[in-house]
């Protein structure tokens, strides 16, 4: 199974936020080998506040253009980090960290939070985890308004 069509196994039949987050959080980081966090910000108050991951104790707030999850909010794209040691503002919560991917999500049109996966390993993340996260991003989304 896709890491997409893993998400909708996953969530299609809990109305549940708090549960959906959790359990793809744990889905991503089970699935994907080298990788020392897998989790969710949430925008709340106009700021990423710390959601469902897994991985060692992260910030819990984070600046709307700071870090790369705050410039993938900022920008509203996908961002796949190298080296997290060159990206300017880059905020580094484990510093087993060196390459990262952070995917927006969004909710009626607006950003609703990001989806954020680090690796120890430098250029960890390709096209190919950028297709496959954004799809499964998608999936998600499409089930997002039905969630409480
Ligand atoms: N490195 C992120 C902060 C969150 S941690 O990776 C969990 C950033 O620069 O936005």
């Amino acid at each position: 199974m896709s890491v997409a069509e893993n998400v909708k196994a996953l969530i299609e039949d809990v109305p549940y936020l708090s549960a959906n987050l959790a359990n793809v959080s744990a889905m991503i980081y089970e699935n994907y080998d080298r990788l020392n966090w897998a989790g969710f910000y949430m925008m709340k108050e106009g700021k990423l506040v710390l959601s469902s991951f897994q991985g060692k104790v992260a910030c819990t707030e984070i600046k709307i253009g700071r870090g790369v999850c705050g410039t993938a909010v900022e920008k509203n794209e996908t961002i796949v980090v190298e080296d997290v040691h060159q990206f300017p503002t880059h905020i580094a919560c484990d510093s087993a960290s060196n390459s990262e991917i952070v995917v927006p999500i969004h909710l009626n049109g607006e950003i609703f939070g990001v989806l954020d996966i680090d690796s120890p390993e430098l250029s960890r993340f390709s096209d190919t985890e950028k297709t496959e996260l954004e799809a499964a991003v998608k999936v998600f989304e499409e089930y997002l308004p039905q969630m409480r």
